[in-house]
């Protein structure tokens, strides 16, 4: 790595480094030498996405980066353009010391954390929108949200040209879509979706889950009982679509500060309504307490006939 970090040290655009062993940059010119050099030795980079605020999700991703590649780099971007006019984009958590002691810990090599202006000028105009299964389920509800997603994820592919990219199975639809824009865009890379990291109750970790007030945090493990109970029943040989959704339905009509935004039995990559468990089939769930919406998912194997 010598070669790749003078190459940063002389690059006066960027943040100084937070210690000798992980390096912030962000420079767009200078994370993109430090990966040429990389790839140069045949190093292989990791790259793991994010917008920050880490928490155990996250940084499962970063230590699985580290176990599986030579290189680990984390991207931090707020990015604007996934938001939602009415959207929680300035209320939006942000601790840039503590997600750099967080990712130093995790073993990252570079936190790339570009500025707005850089990533999003004013004068952008080439988005990258992905049509059938972004526009459904969360794609409905936040028009404009995947195009956003997309375009960011598919200017940091360019950007860090990483060999592999880690993302999370707790936004089930967001890698559904990154995973078609990487087969139609022929972007060179392979994708590690890993599960869900969740509180001791089944909550998932999301960096929203603190907006939650402390009587909606304790009504928020529903999501997680709601998918364990539609896991049982599908165990139990209940394949029908529509009887499980009344059996998740019922369990959220037991709670009146939960409201639902869709309870979805879909096939696993086009996202389409199924009516009977397949093979595979995913339940996705999205709610709202609150001023906060809680999205989570589970994948349901129907069982094999003996
Ligand atoms: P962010 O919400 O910061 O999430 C970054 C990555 O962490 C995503 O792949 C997400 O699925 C994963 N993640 C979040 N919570 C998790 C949990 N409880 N368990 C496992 N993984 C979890 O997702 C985004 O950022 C953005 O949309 C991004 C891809 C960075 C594009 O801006």
């Amino acid at each position: 790595m010598t070669n790749s970090i003078s190459v940063l040290e002389r690059d006066s655009s960027d943040s100084p480094c937070y210690n000798e062993e992980m390096k912030t940059i962000s420079s767009i010119l200078s994370i993109q030498k430090v990966v040429t050099a990389i790839r140069d030795k045949k190093r292989r980079i990791g790259l793991v996405p994010t917008m920050g605020a880490f928490h155990e999700g996250h940084l499962s991703l970063m230590r699985k980066a580290r176990r599986e590649c030579d290189i680990v780099v984390v991207s931090l971007f707020v990015n604007p353009l996934q938001f939602g006019p009415t959207e929680d984009f300035k209320r939006y958590p942000c601790d840039l010391m503590a997600d750099r002691k967080m990712a130093q810990a995790a073993g990252v090599d570079f936190l790339f954390a570009p500025t707005a202006e850089a990533i999003v000028p004013p004068d952008l105009e080439t988005s990258v929108s992905v049509d059938k299964v972004a526009s459904r389920w969360e794609g409905t509800i936040r028009p404009g949200h995947f195009r956003g997603v997309a375009t960011i994820v598919a200017k940091l592919f360019q950007i860090v040209n990483p060999h592999v990219a880690y993302f999370g199975q707790k936004d089930y639809q967001q890698t559904v879509v990154i995973r078609k824009m990487v087969r139609d865009l022929h972007f060179n890379l392979k994708l590690r979706i890993l599960p869900t990291v969740r509180e001791k109750d089944g909550l998932a970790k999301s960096s929203r889950n603190k907006f939650l007030l402390k009587k909606e945090r304790s009504v928020a493990s529903i999501l997680y009982r709601a998918l364990q109970q539609a896991k049982q029943s599908v165990q139990e040989g209940e394949h029908d679509c529509q009887r499980l959704a009344q059996q998740v339905a019922l369990i959220f009509s037991a709670e009146p500060s939960v409201q639902v935004d869709y309870i979805a039995f879909c096939h696993p990559t086009t996202l389409g309504l199924v009516s009977r468990v397949l093979r595979k089939t995913v339940l996705l769930l999205a709610v709202r307490i609150g001023s906060v919406r809680l999205l989570d998912n589970i994948i349901l194997h129907r069982q094999r006939a003996l």
